[in-house]
C-alpha cells in the first residue's frame, strides 16, 4: 500500500514504481527511521495529540518490528521507501492505531531526521577509525625518532628529515580530517523532525522533546530550510574526501617506498598479490586500491553537490539521491581507513637503506650554505659558492661527505675544520630545531603536540 494512494483514481504504472522508489537504497536506515519515530509517537502521545495508550502501542510495536528486522525475521521489502515499509508493518500488526504515528509529521522531516541521525553515527564511526590509524602512526613514529631518511621535493632528494618527522606529516593530516568531521558533527546535530511538509504543523507538538529523545543539540529554525538541507551531507563527503585523499598520498608514498630502486618498506606477503605470468612480482594492490577509491568518493562529492545545486525550495525528489553518495562515501572512507591501519601493522621499515639514501644525493648542500652564513656570509653568496662545491664533486664523482677539509677550504676561508662535521646528516637533522623542524627535540614536541590534540578532540 503506498501512503499517498488515496488522491489517484489509476494505479501507478510498475516501471514508474520502479523509478521511483528508493528502498533499495534507504533500507539502510531503518533503525534510525524507528528511533526517530517512537520519539515522535511518544513526544505526540506527550503533548495529547494522540492517546497515552496508543503512543504506547505504537512505541511498543516499532520496537518489535526493529527487533525482527535485526533478528532477520522480517525481511525489508515491498515498499516505496524505508518510511512506508515500516509504517505499514505497523498498521499491518496494530491497525488503524498504527495510522496515527504518521500525525505531525512528513516524510520530508522524517527523512531529513533519519538521515541526520545516521551521518552523526557514522562520523563517530571514521572517528574512531581515524584516531586508530593516529595512534598507530604515532607508534610508529616514537620508534623511528633517532632514524634518518630523506626528505624529497619535486620527487628529488632534498634534505635529510627524521622518519617519525615523515610519519607525523601524515598523523598531522588525519588529525585535520577528525577536527572538520567534529566540525560537520556540529552542523549535522540540528533536528528538523516537527518542521512537516515544509511550513511546520498546526498541531502542539514539543519538538524539544523529540530532540532530547533523539539526543539532537539543535532544533532547526526554519522548516523550509530544514526539510531541504542537506548541506550536512556534501560536508561529510568532502570530509570523507580529503581524508581519502589523505590515504591517497600516502598509499602512494609508500609504493614508491617499496620499490627495488628505493627499498626503504616491505609490506608482510598477507597483504600483498602477485602476478599471474610474472613469478617474481609481489604487488601492493591495496594501496593501489585505496588510491583508486579515492577517485570514487571525489564522485560522490560532485554528485551531492550537483544534485542541491539549483533546487528550488523546499523538498524536492532529487533529493532523494542524496543517500547513494552518502552511503558510498562512508562505506568507501570506513573499509579504507580499516585495511590501511592494518597493513600498516605489518610494516617492516628498512632504516639502513634510509640512511645510506639520505647520504647520497648531495642532501646536505644547504647546511654547508649554512654554515657559511653563520660565518658572517650574505645567503646568496654562500649559496653561489655551495653550488660550486656540488658542481666540483659532480665532476669530481664524490660526495660532500667524502670531501676533505682541504677541498672545502679551496672554495672559501670561512671555512674551518667544523664543516666536515656540520655537512653530516645526522648534524643537519638536528641542527633544525625550529618548531616542526626535523631535529630529534622538535620531532618530539611534534609527537606530544598531536597526542594532545587527539586527545583534546575526543573530549569534546
Ligand atoms: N524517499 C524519499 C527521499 O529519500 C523520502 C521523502 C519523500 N518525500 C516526498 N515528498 N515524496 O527523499
Amino acid at each position: 500500500m503506498k501512503l499517498w494512494q488515496g488522491r489517484f483514481n489509476q494505479n501507478s504504472a510498475k516501471n514508474a514504481d520502479i523509478f521511483n522508489e528508493s528502498l533499495s537504497v534507504d533500507k539502510q536506515l531503518y533503525m534510525h527511521d524507528i528511533i526517530a519515530s517512537v520519539a515522535h509517537a511518544k513526544m505526540l502521545g506527550t503533548c495529547d495529540i494522540i492517546s497515552m495508550e496508543d503512543s504506547n502501542l505504537i512505541c511498543d510495536t516499532l520496537m518489535e518490528i526493529l527487533k525482527d528486522i535485526q533478528d532477520n525475521k522480517l525481511k525489508i521489502k515491498d515498499a516505496e521507501d524505508i518510511h512506508s515499509f515500516v509504517e505499514n508493518e505497523l498498521i499491518n500488526r496494530i491497525g488503524s492505531v498504527g495510522k496515527m504515528l504518521h500525525t505531525a509529521r512528513s516524510r520530508n522531516d522524517q527523512v531529513a531526521t533519519d538521515l541526520r541521525l545516521y551521518t552523526k553515527d557514522s562520523i563517530l564511526n571514521v572517528c574512531t577509525n581515524i584516531r586508530n590509524l593516529i595512534a598507530r602512526l604515532l607508534e610508529i613514529s616514537e620508534s623511528t625518532i633517532t632514524n634518518i631518511m630523506p626528505g624529497y621535493t619535486h620527487l628529488r632528494k632534498a634534505q635529510p628529515i627524521t622518519v617519525a618527522q615523515y610519519f607525523n606529516a601524515y598523523s598531522e593530516m588525519f588529525l585535520r580530517d577528525l577536527e572538520r568531521f567534529a566540525d560537520t558533527l556540529k552542523r549535522t546535530d540540528v533536528m528538523p523532525l516537527g518542521s512537516g511538509a515544509l511550513a511546520g504543523t498546526s498541531f502542539p507538538i514539543d519538538r524539544r522533546m523529540t530532540a532530547e529523545l533523539l539526543s539532537f543539540g539543535e532544533i532547526s529554525q526554519n522548516a523550509l530550510d530544514a526539510v531541504s538541507d542537506r548541506d550536512f551531507v556534501a560536508e561529510y563527503i568532502f570530509a570523507a574526501a580529503l581524508t581519502m585523499s589523505h590515504l591517497s598520498r600516502f598509499c602512494e608514498d609508500l609504493m614508491l617506498f617499496s620499490t627495488e630502486e628505493f627499498g626503504f618498506i616491505d609490506i608482510a606477503d598477507s597483504y600483498t598479490t602477485g602476478s599471474s605470468i610474472m613469478p617474481q612480482k609481489k604487488n601492493l594492490d591495496i594501496f593501489e586500491l585505496i588510491r583508486g577509491k579515492c577517485g570514487r568518493v571525489y564522485g560522490d562529492l560532485t554528485t551531492i553537490l550537483t544534485v542541491i545545486k539549483g533546487l528550488p525550495l523546499a523538498y524536492n525528489k532529487d533529493l532523494q539521491e542524496d543517500k547513494e553518495a552518502l552511503f558510498d562515501a562512508e562505506d568507501t572512507v570506513l573499509s579504507c581507513l580499516t585495511i590501511f591501519n592494518e597493513v600498516l601493522s605489518h610494516l617492516l621499515l628498512d632504516t639502513k637503506k634510509m640512511r645510506t639514501a639520505a647520504n647520497g644525493g648531495n642532501a646536505t648542500a644547504t647546511d654547508v650554505a649554512n654554515y657559511l652564513v653563520e660565518k658572517g656570509m650574505p645567503f646568496r653568496d654562500a649559496y653561489e659558492i655551495t653550488g660550486r662545491i656540488v658542481q666540483y664533486c659532480i665532476e669530481e664523482d664524490k660526495s660532500l661527505l667524502s670531501m676533505s677539509f682541504d677541498e672545502f677550504a679551496s672554495f672559501s676561508d670561512l671555512f674551518e675544520e667544523d664543516i666536515l662535521s656540520a655537512v653530516k646528516v645526522n648534524t643537519s637533522v638536528n641542527e633544525r630545531r625550529s618548531i616542526g623542524g626535523s631535529s630529534r627535540a622538535a620531532v618530539r614536541d611534534n609527537i606530544r603536540s598531536i597526542t594532545r590534540r587527539l586527545n583534546k578532540l575526543f573530549k569534546g
